[in-house]
């Protein structure tokens, strides 16, 4: 048996350390530790319940915007107030821009540099030597795509600064609704890059994941994990708050084959080998080996993000992949073809939009409340439970997609998703263990928002 310690791992938000043990040129063991404590939660007691929003969307500047939607959302519920039409599709526009900054930066510059030969400069080095599978011309083209991402990057960037105010950390986001008017400059301003970047979407980084994927068709044979998938509900299409939410990203669960519902009061975070003792660090616990507390769904792992929404959603195209959808390269035709589908549905919620009407309501805190908000992030289910007692915030939890996807064994011994994954992964080279880099970046992982 040989022992790999990956630490640090490049092209990963946030600091991650894998050990893998290695038998017969495969993995049989994994951990998956995050090496950063935080502390937000703990820095946000004693503060205003209304600063939740700006101070949340700290965790990260790559999925910010799910952070101040679910903050917003969880005041909301704490103190009973129902947001505006325009503020729900506003919300809806944001959320979408930034899934889609996120998917495209996700593929060409953290996923592609594990695939193509490319320019001697980073991101593509220092990296894993790549025997090349694509033709000298295909790679190319990839690798010029990767710089035209660049620039769609900044295209989406001023999409989500048009109704945000800025990015990272859009302002406009406020318990209660948003600031921003609408109003059919704005619209017109996010729509004409929205087209800009949905042709990208459509004739370039489909196209080019489905290339990737035809060129490696190993890629479908390893990265599995247990398959069970589960999804909170993104993209409100009524007010949630009369009554159940139907959301466009239906929230959802997937369990050995089996669809189910969701109950977010049936998620609890376990922590006998996280640094955690309640809510106290604790970095000398013995058996404790990570940053990231083991959050389960009555005691099971969860595989959380693109793939598990495309599968709840029942996605044509990833359906139609059967087992295969399970796998390295399944979780990258995911992720484009829900940017490819968001696109879509952007477009056609920028018409209902309505100039002149509110785009918020006053929020009347009470001194003792709770609520929570759920939502996606583009990484994966995102939930934040808030608790106000004398009129400050008691206590906040954050549960964030990573903080699923990276988790460490839970209290029943059981791995976390990315652990799970990781076993079977051959690694014909222990210098060069590319393919466990590979499933490593499948997932859209962010250390940051997992230790939040
Ligand atoms: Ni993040």
């Amino acid at each position: 048996m040989t022992k790999l310690v990956l630490a640090p791992i490049s092209r990963v938000p946030g600091q991650v350390q894998i050990e893998l043990e290695i038998e017969g040129g495969k993995v049989v063991r994994s951990k998956v530790a995050g090496t950063m404590a935080r502390g937000l939660e703990a820095t946000l007691k004693g503060h205003d319940p209304r600063d939740a929003q700006l101070l949340t969307q700290r965790i990260c500047g790559i999925c910010p915007v799910a952070h101040g939607i679910a903050a917003a959302q969880a005041l909301e519920k704490a103190f009973g107030a129902a947001i505006p039409e325009n503020a729900r599709v506003m919300r809806n526009l944001l959320l979408g821009a930034n899934f889609l900054l996120t998917n495209i930066y996700h593929f060409y510059q953290i996923a592609l540099p594990d695939y193509v030969h490319s320019l001697p400069l980073a991101p593509f080095t220092p990296g894993p030597a790549i025997t090349p599978t694509l033709p000298v011309q295909a790679n190319a083209a990839l690798v010029q795509h990767f710089l035209l991402s660049l620039e769609m990057s900044r295209t989406v960037q001023e999409m989500l600064a048009v109704f945000g105010g800025k990015m990272p950390h859009p302002s406009a986001v406020v318990p209660g609704g948003v600031t921003e008017n609408a109003d059919a400059q704005k619209v017109t301003a996010f729509r004409s890059r929205l087209r800009e970047v949905a042709d990208f979407i459509k004739n370039v980084y489909l196209p080019d994941v489905h290339t990737l994927a035809w060129y490696n068709p190993q890629a479908f044979a390893y990265g599995a994990g247990a398959g069970n998938l589960l999804s909170l509900g993104a993209y409100p299409l009524k007010d949630g708050l009369r009554g159940q939410p139907e959301f466009y990203f239906k929230s959802g669960r997937y369990t050995n084959g089996q669809p189910g519902e969701v109950d977010p009061d049936k998620i609890k975070e376990e922590f006998r080998y996280a640094w955690y003792e309640g809510d106290s660090f604790q970095s000398e616990k013995p058996g404790a080996y990570s940053w990231v507390k083991a959050p389960r769904y009555e005691g099971t792992a969860y595989e959380v993000g693109a793939l598990a929404r495309m599968v709840i959603h029942g996605h044509s195209g990833v359906k139609a992949l059967g087992d295969k959808a399970f796998s390295a390269m399944g979780r990258h035709i995911a992720r484009a073809e829900e940017s490819l589908l968001l696109a879509g549905a952007l477009d056609e919620w920028l018409n209902q939009l309505e100039p002149g009407k509110p785009v918020a309501v006053n929020l009347n805190p009470t001194p003792l409340a709770q609520g929570t908000g759920i939502t996606e992030a583009p990484q994966g289910a995102l939930l934040h439970r808030l608790e106000v007692k004398n009129a400050v915030i008691h206590n906040y939890q954050v549960i964030a997609p990573a903080t699923w996807n990276a988790s460490p064994r839970d209290d029943s011994g059981k791995p976390g998703p990315l652990e799970q994954a990781l076993v079977g992964t051959p690694v014909p080279d222990t210098t060069n263990p590319l393919e466990v880099y590979r499933v490593i970046r499948s997932f859209d992982l962010c250390l940051a928002c997992a230790a939040h």
